[in-house]
C-alpha cells in the first residue's frame, strides 16, 4: 500500500470508529438496534462492492436487514447498464419517500454507476429532495468518511469523481456467502463498445498486481472461501499494463495454488483477447471450473463491427471450435443484445444461426438500451420497439431449445456439487456444478459450504435433480 492510499485508509477507520459512537447513540436513544441495508443492482462487480459497503456499516455498528422498510439506512448500489436498471431504482426511491415520511432520521443513499451520470445527479437533487447522499463509482472508499458526514451534519452530501485515486481494497467486507467469493483483478474497461455506458462510468481499465490478488485471495482461503470468482470486464486484457505484465492464464494458475481454494471461475471474457494459453490453462486444471461465459453480443459481422467488439462471427466461431475442442463438454454461456441500431432481418437471423450452431448452456438476453453519451446512442437507424421485442421472444425461444438440449447431457453422471443454500422446498438444498449447473438435492443445512459427489439424475430444462453419490 502507497503511502497515499495509508492516509486515505487511516481516515476512513477514524471515520468507522466516530461513527460507532453515533450509531450507539442512536441506537440507546431508540432502545432497539440501528439496521442497514443494501440493495444492490447491476453486475458481479456491484455485487462485490456491496458486501463492502456492509462490511463498513455493519463495523460501524449498524445490524444487516433484508427489509428496506424496517431500515434506519438504505444505500442503493445503482446499475445503469440498460434504461430498466435506471427505472427500476427511480421506481423503488418512490416508495422509499413513503417509508421516509413516518420515519424522519431514515438515511437514503445512492451508489454506484448511475451516480457517475450527471444529468442523473441533476434529477435526484432536483426531484428526490430526501436522498441524504450520493456518491460515485471512483470513491466508494471514502464512504465512511461521507456517510459521517451526512450523520453529523444532516445536511444533503454529494460527492461523484471522475476519476480513481484510491481503489476499495482494505475495506471491512461482509460476504454472501462464506465459502464464496469475487475477487476484483481488475477495475475500468477501455473497450467502448459502441452500445455500452460502463466505461463511461467505471473508467479506464487499471489491473491490480498478482501479488495483491493472490494476497486477498489468501486471505480469503484462510477465511473459508473454497471457490473464488475473479472479476472484470474483460479478464483476458489483465495484466498487460502492469509494471511486470501478467497473462490472466499465468495468474489463474497462480490463484488455483492458493492452499484451501477448490474452485476458480472468472467472469468477464472478452472473445477478442481470449488466448490459446487461457485454453490450455483451463483444460489443464481442474481447479478452473469448465465454464466460459464468453458475450457474442450478435451473429452479424457486420452488427459486431458497428458494436466496435474487435472480432466477427468466424472468429468468435474459431474459438468455439477450440474450446470445444480441449474441452468437449464445457459449459458456454453468453449475452446478446437485440434490436441495436441497424440491426436487419438477416442480421438477427445470424444471430439465430449462431444461436444454434454454438449451442449455449444459457444466454442473458437484452433489448438495446441507447444510454446517453454512446456512440451508438447517436446512429440514426434505431430499431422500431415493436421489432426489438418480437426479435427478443424469438431468440429466447431458440436459446431454451438449445439450452435444454445441452443442460441434459449430464444425466445419470456424478458430479461434485458445491451445496450453496436451503431449497425453498424443505428437505432440499441447491448446489452447482463446476459447469456451473444448478442441481437441487436431498439435504440441510450442514452441507452448506460442502463439496459433495452427487448423481444428476433428472433433468428439469435447465437445473436437476440429485441425490448425494
Ligand atoms: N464487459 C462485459 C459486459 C458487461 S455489461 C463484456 O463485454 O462482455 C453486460 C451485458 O450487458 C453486455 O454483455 C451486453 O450484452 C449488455 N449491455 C451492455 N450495454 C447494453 C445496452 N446499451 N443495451 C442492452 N444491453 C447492453
Ligand atoms: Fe461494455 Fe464492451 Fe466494456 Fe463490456 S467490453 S463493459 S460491453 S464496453
Ligand atoms: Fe451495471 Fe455498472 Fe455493472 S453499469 S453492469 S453495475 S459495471
Amino acid at each position: 500500500m502507497n503511502q497515499k492510499t495509508k492516509e486515505a485508509y487511516d481516515i476512513q477507520y477514524e471515520c468507522i470508529d466516530k461513527i460507532k459512537l453515533l450509531a450507539d447513540e442512536w441506537s440507546m436513544q431508540a432502545g432497539r438496534p440501528i439496521v442497514a441495508n443494501v440493495t444492490t443492482f447491476g453486475c458481479q462487480m456491484n455485487a462485490r462492492d456491496s458486501e463492502k459497503l456492509r462490511g463498513i456499516l455493519n463495523k460501524a455498528g449498524f445490524q444487516d436487514t433484508e427489509n428496506e422498510d424496517d431500515a434506519d439506512i438504505v444505500i442503493y448500489n445503482t446499475c445503469t447498464v440498460r434504461d430498466n436498471a435506471n427505472q427500476h431504482v427511480f421506481g423503488r426511491l418512490g416508495h422509499l419517500n413513503g417509508v421516509k415520511r413516518n420515519k424522519k432520521d431514515m438515511i437514503i443513499g445512492l451508489c454506484g454507476c448511475m451516480m457517475q451520470e450527471p444529468h442523473i445527479v441533476e434529477k435526484v437533487k432536483k426531484s428526490y429532495p430526501f436522498v441524504d447522499l450520493i456518491f460515485g463509482t471512483h470513491n466508494l472508499y471514502a464512504f465512511p468518511e461521507l456517510l459521517l458526514k451526512v450523520l453529523t451534519d444532516r445536511k444533503r452530501v454529494i460527492d461523484v469523481r471522475d476519476r480513481t485515486e484510491v481503489f476499495p481494497e482494505h475495506l471491512p467486507v461482509v460476504r454472501k456467502y462464506p465459502f464464496k467469493s469475487g475477487v476484483n483483478i481488475m477495475y475500468g474497461c477501455n473497450n467502448f463498445c459502441t452500445y455500452c455506458i460502463v466505461p463511461y462510468v467505471r473508467g479506464r481499465e487499471v489491473s491490480r498486481t498478482p501479488e495483491e490478488i493472490l494476497a486477498e485471495v489468501k486471505r480469503l482461503a484462510d477465511d473459508g472461501v473454497i471457490e473464488v470468482m475473479l472479476l472484470g470486464q474483460n479478464v483476458n486484457s489483465y495484466g498487460k499494463t502492469l509494471e511486470h505484465p501478467m497473462s490472466f492464464a499465468e495468474l489463474l494458475l497462480r490463484v488455483c495454488e492458493v492452499p484451501g481454494i477448490e474452485r476458480v471461475r472468472f467472469m468477464t471474457s472478452h472473445p477478442k483477447d481470449l488466448s490459446d494459453e487461457l485454453i490450455e490453462a483451463m483444460a489443464k486444471n481442474e481447479k478452473i471450473c469448465p465454464h466460459l461465459h464468453l458475450p457474442v453480443q450478435a451473429g452479424s459481422s457486420r452488427l459486431l463491427k458497428r458494436m466496435n467488439r474487435h472480432y466477427d462471427r468466424e472468429h468468435y466461431m474459431e474459438l468455439v471450435r477450440k474450446l470445444r475442442e480441449r474441452m468437449p463438454d464445457i459449459s458456454l454461456t453468453t449475452d446478446i443484445i437485440v434490436g441495436f441500431p441497424g440491426e436487419t432481418e438477416e442480421d438477427f437471423e445470424e444471430t439465430l444461426s449462431l444461436v444454434r450452431e454454438v449451442g449455449y448452456d444459457s444466454a442473458f438476453t437484452f433489448i438495446y438500451s441507447k444510454r446517453t453519451g454512446t456512440p451508438a446512442a447517436g446512429y440514426p437507424d434505431q430499431v422500431p420497439d415493436k421489432v426489438a421485442h418480437e426479435r427478443l421472444t424469438k431468440l429466447l425461444a431458440e436459446v431454451k431449445e438449445r439450452a435444454e438440449e445441452r443442460c441434459a447431457r449430464f444425466t445419470g453422471q456424478t458430479m461434485d456439487v458445491l451445496v450453496e443454500e436451503l431449497n425453498r422446498e424443505p428437505g432440499l438444498v441447491t448446489g452447482r456444478t463446476p459447469h456451473n449447473i444448478v442441481v437441487h438435492l436431498p439435504g440441510d443445512e450442514t452441507m452448506i459450504g460442502k463439496i459433495i459427489p452427487v448423481k444428476l439424475v433428472r433433468c428439469l430444462g435447465f437445473y436437476y435433480i440429485g441425490e448425494p453419490a
